[in-house]
Protein backbone atom coordinates (compact mmCIF):
# COMPACT_ATOMS: atom_id res chain seq x y z
CA UNK A 1 0.00 0.00 0.00
CA UNK A 2 1.91 3.46 -0.97
CA UNK A 3 1.92 6.61 1.23
CA UNK A 4 -0.61 8.28 0.83
CA UNK A 5 -2.85 5.74 1.14
CA UNK A 6 -1.59 4.86 4.37
CA UNK A 7 -2.11 8.50 5.47
CA UNK A 8 -5.98 8.02 4.47
CA UNK A 9 -8.45 7.99 7.33
CA UNK A 10 -11.03 6.72 5.27
CA UNK A 11 -13.31 4.77 7.40
CA UNK A 12 -11.83 5.56 10.62
CA UNK A 13 -13.92 7.28 13.93
CA UNK A 14 -12.51 9.84 15.98
CA UNK A 15 -13.57 12.09 18.55
CA UNK A 16 -11.34 16.17 19.09
CA UNK A 17 -11.87 17.66 22.61
CA UNK A 18 -11.77 21.36 22.22
CA UNK A 19 -12.85 20.92 18.75
CA UNK A 20 -15.17 23.78 18.52
CA UNK A 21 -12.35 26.39 17.70
CA UNK A 22 -8.41 27.05 17.66
CA UNK A 23 -6.29 24.30 17.08
CA UNK A 24 -8.36 21.41 17.77
CA UNK A 25 -11.35 22.65 14.83
CA UNK A 26 -8.30 23.14 12.83
CA UNK A 27 -7.07 19.41 13.51
CA UNK A 28 -10.77 18.46 13.09
CA UNK A 29 -11.15 19.91 9.84
CA UNK A 30 -7.97 17.79 8.32
CA UNK A 31 -9.05 14.87 9.93
CA UNK A 32 -12.30 15.37 8.24
CA UNK A 33 -10.29 16.01 4.83
CA UNK A 34 -8.91 13.00 5.19
CA UNK A 35 -11.63 10.83 5.28
CA UNK A 36 -12.46 10.16 8.92
CA UNK A 37 -16.16 10.78 10.45
CA UNK A 38 -15.38 13.00 13.47
CA UNK A 39 -17.44 13.86 16.67
CA UNK A 40 -17.06 17.76 18.06
CA UNK A 41 -16.29 17.72 21.61
CA UNK A 42 -15.95 20.79 23.58
CA UNK A 43 -17.83 22.22 27.11
CA UNK A 44 -19.30 25.17 24.21
CA UNK A 45 -21.98 23.40 22.83
CA UNK A 46 -23.39 26.09 20.23
CA UNK A 47 -19.69 26.58 18.81
CA UNK A 48 -19.10 22.90 18.53
CA UNK A 49 -22.45 22.58 16.84
CA UNK A 50 -21.34 25.38 14.21
CA UNK A 51 -17.73 23.94 13.79
CA UNK A 52 -19.33 20.54 13.32
CA UNK A 53 -21.94 21.87 10.95
CA UNK A 54 -19.38 23.67 9.17
CA UNK A 55 -16.60 20.61 8.67
CA UNK A 56 -19.68 18.44 7.70
CA UNK A 57 -20.18 20.75 4.68
CA UNK A 58 -16.48 21.48 3.79
CA UNK A 59 -15.46 17.55 3.52
CA UNK A 60 -19.04 15.22 2.89
CA UNK A 61 -18.01 13.92 6.11
CA UNK A 62 -20.29 12.38 9.16
CA UNK A 63 -19.46 14.99 11.77
CA UNK A 64 -21.55 15.40 15.40
CA UNK A 65 -21.35 17.51 17.96
CA UNK A 66 -21.22 16.13 21.52
CA UNK A 67 -21.21 19.13 24.79
CA UNK A 68 -19.30 18.17 27.29
CA UNK A 69 -17.01 19.19 30.17
CA UNK A 70 -13.64 16.98 29.90
CA UNK A 71 -13.15 17.49 33.62
CA UNK A 72 -16.29 15.36 34.68
CA UNK A 73 -15.35 11.59 35.03
CA UNK A 74 -19.25 10.81 34.08
CA UNK A 75 -19.46 13.20 31.46
CA UNK A 76 -16.22 11.75 29.83
CA UNK A 77 -17.64 7.95 29.93
CA UNK A 78 -20.32 9.23 28.53
CA UNK A 79 -18.80 11.14 25.52
CA UNK A 80 -17.04 7.77 24.80
CA UNK A 81 -20.24 5.57 24.54
CA UNK A 82 -21.63 8.34 22.25
CA UNK A 83 -18.85 8.57 19.94
CA UNK A 84 -19.24 4.83 19.83
CA UNK A 85 -22.86 4.52 19.06
CA UNK A 86 -23.23 7.32 16.74
CA UNK A 87 -20.40 7.51 14.49
CA UNK A 88 -20.71 3.32 14.58
CA UNK A 89 -17.13 2.89 16.76
CA UNK A 90 -13.93 4.94 17.94
CA UNK A 91 -10.48 4.32 16.54
CA UNK A 92 -8.27 7.42 17.47
CA UNK A 93 -9.25 9.91 20.11
CA UNK A 94 -7.57 14.00 19.93
CA UNK A 95 -7.43 14.69 23.86
CA UNK A 96 -6.66 18.53 23.08
CA UNK A 97 -9.46 20.73 25.26
CA UNK A 98 -6.88 23.26 27.78
CA UNK A 99 -6.40 26.71 29.08
CA UNK A 100 -3.87 28.85 30.09
CA UNK A 101 -3.77 31.17 33.89
CA UNK A 102 -0.97 33.33 34.07
CA UNK A 103 -0.26 34.10 37.68
CA UNK A 104 2.15 34.64 39.64
CA UNK A 105 2.89 31.39 41.45
CA UNK A 106 3.33 33.65 44.77
CA UNK A 107 -0.34 35.30 44.20
CA UNK A 108 -1.77 32.19 42.50
CA UNK A 109 -5.32 31.27 44.38
CA UNK A 110 -5.17 27.10 44.51
CA UNK A 111 -8.48 26.78 43.22
CA UNK A 112 -6.87 28.60 40.23
CA UNK A 113 -4.12 26.13 40.09
CA UNK A 114 -6.39 23.48 40.58
CA UNK A 115 -8.53 24.50 37.50
CA UNK A 116 -5.63 24.43 35.30
CA UNK A 117 -4.39 21.18 36.70
CA UNK A 118 -7.98 20.10 36.32
CA UNK A 119 -8.63 20.46 32.37
CA UNK A 120 -4.81 20.02 31.43
CA UNK A 121 -4.43 17.15 33.39
CA UNK A 122 -6.72 15.51 34.94
CA UNK A 123 -9.02 15.53 31.92
CA UNK A 124 -6.44 14.40 29.41
CA UNK A 125 -6.62 11.23 32.08
CA UNK A 126 -9.75 10.84 32.11
CA UNK A 127 -10.19 10.85 28.26
CA UNK A 128 -7.26 8.68 27.53
CA UNK A 129 -8.41 6.13 30.25
CA UNK A 130 -12.05 6.23 28.78
CA UNK A 131 -10.78 5.93 25.51
CA UNK A 132 -8.25 3.96 26.00
CA UNK A 133 -10.39 1.16 27.71
CA UNK A 134 -12.78 1.11 24.45
CA UNK A 135 -9.54 0.39 22.14
CA UNK A 136 -7.42 -1.97 24.05
CA UNK A 137 -11.40 -4.05 23.98
CA UNK A 138 -10.92 -3.71 20.50
CA UNK A 139 -7.03 -4.57 20.19
CA UNK A 140 -6.47 -1.21 18.05
CA UNK A 141 -6.08 2.30 18.76
CA UNK A 142 -4.25 5.84 18.59
CA UNK A 143 -4.49 8.51 21.16
CA UNK A 144 -3.30 11.99 20.35
CA UNK A 145 -2.68 14.12 23.49
CA UNK A 146 -2.43 17.59 23.28
CA UNK A 147 1.17 18.97 25.27
CA UNK A 148 3.32 22.28 24.33
CA UNK A 149 6.79 23.28 23.89
CA UNK A 150 5.80 24.14 27.52
CA UNK A 151 6.14 21.01 28.93
CA UNK A 152 9.98 21.15 27.26
CA UNK A 153 10.78 24.89 28.63
CA UNK A 154 9.37 27.05 31.20
CA UNK A 155 8.30 30.27 28.82
CA UNK A 156 8.77 33.88 29.36
CA UNK A 157 8.22 36.51 30.67
CA UNK A 158 4.74 35.50 31.53
CA UNK A 159 4.52 33.56 34.73
CA UNK A 160 2.54 30.32 33.83
CA UNK A 161 3.66 27.42 36.57
CA UNK A 162 0.62 25.77 36.81
CA UNK A 163 0.25 25.33 32.47
CA UNK A 164 4.26 24.32 32.34
CA UNK A 165 3.69 21.51 34.78
CA UNK A 166 0.36 20.16 33.54
CA UNK A 167 1.87 20.09 30.02
CA UNK A 168 4.68 18.46 31.42
CA UNK A 169 2.59 16.33 33.24
CA UNK A 170 0.74 15.24 29.70
CA UNK A 171 3.78 14.00 28.16
CA UNK A 172 4.66 11.79 31.21
CA UNK A 173 1.18 10.59 31.21
CA UNK A 174 1.29 9.87 27.79
CA UNK A 175 4.52 8.38 27.49
CA UNK A 176 3.55 5.97 30.16
CA UNK A 177 0.38 5.54 28.82
CA UNK A 178 2.13 3.95 25.43
CA UNK A 179 4.46 1.84 27.67
CA UNK A 180 1.64 0.09 29.36
CA UNK A 181 -0.30 -0.03 26.21
CA UNK A 182 1.91 -1.03 23.41
CA UNK A 183 1.59 -4.66 23.23
CA UNK A 184 -2.10 -4.35 23.27
CA UNK A 185 -2.30 -2.34 19.77
CA UNK A 186 -3.39 1.60 21.58
CA UNK A 187 -0.27 4.20 20.86
CA UNK A 188 -0.25 7.45 22.43
CA UNK A 189 1.72 9.97 21.18
CA UNK A 190 1.67 13.83 21.85
CA UNK A 191 1.83 16.97 19.80
CA UNK A 192 3.57 20.03 21.93
CA UNK A 193 3.34 23.56 19.49
CA UNK A 194 5.06 26.36 20.14
CA UNK A 195 2.96 29.79 20.13
CA UNK A 196 0.31 29.09 18.45
CA UNK A 197 -2.22 32.46 16.41
CA UNK A 198 -5.36 31.37 18.13
CA UNK A 199 -8.10 32.94 20.77
CA UNK A 200 -5.63 31.63 23.63
CA UNK A 201 -2.89 34.24 22.49
CA UNK A 202 -4.43 36.13 20.25
CA UNK A 203 -7.66 37.10 22.42
CA UNK A 204 -5.96 37.19 25.95
CA UNK A 205 -5.19 41.06 26.79
CA UNK A 206 -2.05 40.26 28.61
CA UNK A 207 -0.26 38.53 26.34
CA UNK A 208 -0.51 41.57 23.46
CA UNK A 209 2.59 43.45 23.97
CA UNK A 210 4.27 39.95 24.40
CA UNK A 211 3.28 38.63 21.23
CA UNK A 212 6.10 40.85 19.27
CA UNK A 213 8.71 39.78 21.70
CA UNK A 214 8.44 36.06 21.40
CA UNK A 215 8.39 36.97 16.93
CA UNK A 216 11.55 38.05 17.69
CA UNK A 217 12.64 35.19 19.93
CA UNK A 218 11.58 32.95 16.94
CA UNK A 219 14.14 31.68 14.38
CA UNK A 220 11.30 32.12 11.70
CA UNK A 221 10.14 35.32 12.89
CA UNK A 222 6.77 34.93 13.90
CA UNK A 223 3.33 32.50 15.84
CA UNK A 224 2.75 29.02 13.95
CA UNK A 225 -0.46 29.08 12.02
CA UNK A 226 -3.47 26.77 13.34
CA UNK A 227 -3.28 24.70 9.98
CA UNK A 228 0.56 24.14 10.30
CA UNK A 229 -0.70 21.24 13.23
CA UNK A 230 -2.97 19.45 10.35
CA UNK A 231 0.33 17.20 9.06
CA UNK A 232 1.09 15.42 12.03
CA UNK A 233 -2.68 15.94 13.40
CA UNK A 234 -3.33 13.06 10.28
CA UNK A 235 0.26 11.31 10.38
CA UNK A 236 -0.68 9.72 13.92
CA UNK A 237 -4.25 9.57 13.20
CA UNK A 238 -3.19 7.25 10.40
CA UNK A 239 -1.62 3.57 9.90
CA UNK A 240 1.63 5.97 8.67
CA UNK A 241 2.63 6.27 11.89
CA UNK A 242 2.39 2.53 12.88
CA UNK A 243 5.86 2.86 14.59
CA UNK A 244 5.52 5.49 16.62
CA UNK A 245 4.07 5.48 20.69
CA UNK A 246 5.44 7.24 23.42
CA UNK A 247 6.66 9.74 21.05
CA UNK A 248 6.21 14.11 21.49
CA UNK A 249 6.24 15.81 18.02
CA UNK A 250 7.19 19.34 19.12
CA UNK A 251 6.31 21.86 16.07
CA UNK A 252 7.81 25.33 17.35
CA UNK A 253 9.24 26.83 14.18
CA UNK A 254 12.50 26.01 16.44
CA UNK A 255 11.88 28.30 19.20
CA UNK A 256 12.58 25.49 21.46
CA UNK A 257 16.69 25.54 20.14
CA UNK A 258 17.67 28.78 20.42
N1 LIG B 1 -2.40 28.42 21.16
C1 LIG B 1 -1.18 28.10 21.51
O1 LIG B 1 -0.22 28.90 21.37
C2 LIG B 1 -0.89 26.74 22.08
C3 LIG B 1 0.45 26.33 22.17
C4 LIG B 1 0.76 25.09 22.69
C5 LIG B 1 -0.27 24.25 23.12
N2 LIG B 1 -1.56 24.67 23.03
C6 LIG B 1 -2.58 23.73 23.51
O2 LIG B 1 -3.44 23.41 22.45
C7 LIG B 1 -4.76 23.11 22.95
C8 LIG B 1 -5.78 23.97 22.21
O3 LIG B 1 -5.42 25.32 22.40
P1 LIG B 1 -6.12 26.51 21.59
O4 LIG B 1 -5.10 27.57 21.43
O5 LIG B 1 -6.83 25.97 20.40
O6 LIG B 1 -7.17 27.00 22.71
P2 LIG B 1 -8.58 27.72 22.59
O7 LIG B 1 -8.75 28.43 23.88
O8 LIG B 1 -8.70 28.48 21.31
O9 LIG B 1 -9.62 26.48 22.51
C9 LIG B 1 -9.82 25.63 23.61
C10 LIG B 1 -11.13 24.89 23.42
O10 LIG B 1 -11.31 24.02 24.55
C11 LIG B 1 -12.67 24.12 24.98
N3 LIG B 1 -12.78 23.77 26.41
C12 LIG B 1 -12.38 24.51 27.48
N4 LIG B 1 -12.70 23.90 28.62
C13 LIG B 1 -13.31 22.73 28.28
C14 LIG B 1 -13.88 21.67 29.04
N5 LIG B 1 -13.89 21.68 30.39
N6 LIG B 1 -14.44 20.62 28.37
C15 LIG B 1 -14.44 20.61 27.01
N7 LIG B 1 -13.92 21.59 26.25
C16 LIG B 1 -13.36 22.64 26.87
C17 LIG B 1 -13.04 25.57 24.73
O11 LIG B 1 -14.43 25.79 24.71
C18 LIG B 1 -12.35 25.82 23.37
O12 LIG B 1 -13.20 25.47 22.30
C19 LIG B 1 -4.68 23.37 24.45
O13 LIG B 1 -4.43 22.15 25.13
C20 LIG B 1 -3.49 24.29 24.58
O14 LIG B 1 -2.89 24.23 25.85
C21 LIG B 1 -1.89 25.89 22.52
Amino acid sequence: MGILDRLSLKGKKIYVTGGAQGLGKSMATALAEAGADLAIVDINGEKATAAAKEIADATGQQVIAIKTDVTDPQAVTEMVDEVVAKLGGLDVAFNNAGMSLRIPAEKMAYKDWLRVVDLNLNSVFLCSQAAGRHMLKQGKGSIVNTASMSAHIANRPQPQSSYNATKGGVLQLSQSLAIEWAKRGVRVNTISPGYMGTDMTLKSPDLQPLIKQWEAWSPLGRMGRPDELQGIAVYLASDASSFSTGDDYLIDGGFTQV
